[in-house]
C-alpha cells in the first residue's frame, strides 16, 4: 500500500528562522510577542503516567486541567487573531474522557472548537471484493474489557470559530474523476477535502532508542497536514510549546516555513530535536 500522506519536499536550502528554547513553556511563552504565531501544533503531556525524562506525568486531574488552562491562555495570547491551534490529545482505554475534559477546559472562554480530527494510527478496511487490508501498527493490549486504541484527537481551536482554511491544499484527489466537472466548487481541480479522519501511521523504525528516543511523539506528516490546512503556506510562523524531539520543527524545516519556535523542558529531548533539524541540512 502506498503512502497516505505525501511528505513535503525538503526545502532545507531556504532559511528558516528557528528559535529553540530550553525551559518551561509557562516561563517562555509570556516572553513571545502577542499575535506573533500563525499556527500552533502541539501535543502536551496527557497526564497518563508516561515516563518522560524530566516531566512528572501524574498530577491530579484538577491540577492538570488547571495547568492546561494556564499554558493555553498564553497560546491564545501569542496566536494571531486568524491563527489556528491544533491540539493533539490521546486517551488511554481506562481514561477515555481525558481528551474531552481538556477541550472542555479550553473552550469555556479561551478558544472555540472549530474542527475535530481523528488521527488514525492503524486501520483495517474491507474492499468491495471482500479483501481485508490492514495498515499501520497495532499496539497490542491484553484486556477483556477494552479494544485496541488506534486513534488520537487533534482539536482545531481558534479564537473566533470562523478562521478560513485551505481545505483543498490539505485534500486528496477525486476517486471518481467525473466529479471534477460535475461540481462547480472544484474549479476544475482534482482535489477534494480530505475530511476529518486522517490515517497517518508512524514511520517504521529499526531501533527505538536511536531513531525515536522519546515515549510520545507524533509523526512529522501530522504537523504538515495541519499547516497545509491552515493555508498560509510558506509565510506560516509555527509554534510548538511542547517540542519533545522536534517533529514539528522538522516539519517546519521540510516545508521551509518563515519561522519556527519550539519550547522543551528536557535538555536531552531538545538536543535530539536539534540533531534532527541539523540532519536535514
Ligand atoms: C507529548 S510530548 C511531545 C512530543 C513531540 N510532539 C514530538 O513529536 O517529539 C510532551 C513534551 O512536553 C515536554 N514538557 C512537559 N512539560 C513542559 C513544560 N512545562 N514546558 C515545556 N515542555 C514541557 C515533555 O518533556 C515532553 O517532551
Amino acid at each position: 500500500m502506498g503512502p497516505f500522506f505525501t511528505p513535503s519536499p525538503i526545502h532545507s536550502d531556504l532559511p528558516l528562522e528557528t528559535q529553540l528554547h530550553l525551559g518551561d513553556c509557562l516561563d517562555v511563552l509570556p516572553r513571545l510577542p502577542a499575535g506573533s504565531q500563525d499556527v500552533v501544533v502541539t501535543s502536551p503531556p496527557y497526564n497518563l503516567g508516561i515516563d518522560y525524562r524530566s516531566y512528572d506525568d501524574t498530577s491530579s486531574r484538577t491540577d492538570f486541567l488547571d495547568w492546561c488552562r494556564r499554558w493555553a491562555a498564553q497560546v491564545r495570547r501569542v496566536l494571531a487573531d486568524d491563527g489556528s491551534f491544533f491540539l493533539n490529545v490521546g486517551a488511554a482505554p481506562s481514561n477515555p474522557l481525558l481528551p474531552h475534559q481538556v477541550v472542555l477546559a479550553l473552550t469555556d472562554d479561551l478558544f472555540v472548537l472549530q474542527n475535530t480530527f481523528h488521527w488514525v494510527k492503524s486501520i483495517t478496511i474491507q474492499t468491495r471484493s471482500g479483501e481485508s487490508i490492514s495498515a499501520g501498527h497495532f499496539k497490542p493490549i491484553n484486556s477483556k474489557r477494552y479494544v485496541n486504541d488506534c486513534h488520537e484527537y487533534v482539536f482545531h481551536l481558534t479564537k473566533s470559530g470562523t478562521v478560513p482554511l485551505d481545505r483543498r491544499a490539505a485534500g486528496v484527489p477525486y476517486q471518481d474523476k467525473s466529479n471534477i466537472d460535475r461540481w462547480g466548487h472544484t474549479g476544475g481541480e482534482d482535489r477534494r477535502c480530505r475530511g476529518n479522519t486522517w490515517f497517518i501511521p508512524y514511520d517504521t523504525i529499526q531501533s527505538r532508542d536511536k531513531e525515536r528516543p522519546h515515549p510520545a511523539t507524533f509523526p512529522v506528516a501530522l504537523v504538515e497536514q495541519c499547516v497545509r490546512l491552515h493555508g498560509k503556506g510558506r509565510e506560516t510562523r509555527l509554534l510548538d510549546p511542547f517540542l519533545g524531539i522536534g517533529s514539528s520543527a522538522v516539519a517546519a524545516k521540510r516545508m521551509a516555513l518563515a519561522a519556527f519556535t519550539g519550547i522543551e523542558l528536557d535538555d536531552h529531548y531538545l538536543a535530539v530535536a536539534r540533531e534532527r533539524i541539523d540532519s536535514l541540512l
